[in-house]
């Protein structure tokens, strides 16, 4: 069974994945370093070379050559539930998990981080982008079984409360739904 972390760019599904993988033992798979080792590009070169269309074309068939793995932690890219296709595959596999905060959260943890890896940010612009934030609101929700708040940057509270949520998901018989 997978567990997918959803959600904006920078609403911390890289970090929770990653500490849930320390915790569990589960491999993590993030699924933008994935598709930049099978491009061997970095993303803004994608984004350079092959517009929007070219990097979600990728992110596409990366998941696709995921889909037969069988427990990993995907920490997925903020578009990725853009392709309905791909809001299947995530639920089919198993958990969806909606990392979520507010606006005002992810623009200053993108101030922060800076640009150079997310090139949305210089294509949009920060009005752009966060009506872009609003309008993948209703993707996510549809996408998700769940929403946990990630603006307090607890990462270690929030692999924790995914765990649970997950054990308690899985005893409920819901680990067969692949
Ligand atoms: C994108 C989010 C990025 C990355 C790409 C496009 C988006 O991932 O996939 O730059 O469309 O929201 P993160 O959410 O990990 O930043």
């Amino acid at each position: 069974m997978w567990t997918s972390f959803i959600g904006f760019m920078a609403s911390g599904k890289s970090s929770v994945a990653a500490a849930l993988g320390r915790g569990t033992g589960q491999p993590v798979v993030d699924l933008d370093r994935e598709v930049e080792r099978r491009a061997r590009l970095a993303v803004p070169e994608i984004f350079r070379r092959e517009g929007v269309a070219g990097w979600r074309r990728r992110e596409a068939d990366t998941l696709l050559a995921l889909a037969r793995r069988r427990e990993i932690l995907l920490a997925t890219g903020g578009g990725l539930v853009e392709a309905p296709e791909a809001r299947l595959l995530l639920r089919r596999r198993g958990l969806v998990v909606w990392l979520d905060a507010p606006w005002e959260v992810l623009r200053a943890r993108l101030e922060r981080e800076g640009p150079q890896r997310r090139p949305l940010i210089a294509h949009l612009g920060w009005e752009g982008l966060e009506r872009l934030s609003w309008r993948r609101r209703r993707l996510y929700a549809a996408c998700a079984d769940f929403r946990l708040r990630s603006d307090r940057d607890d990462v270690a509270g929030l692999a924790r409360s995914v765990l649970l949520r997950s054990l308690v998901w899985r005893r409920r018989g819901h680990g067969g739904r692949a």
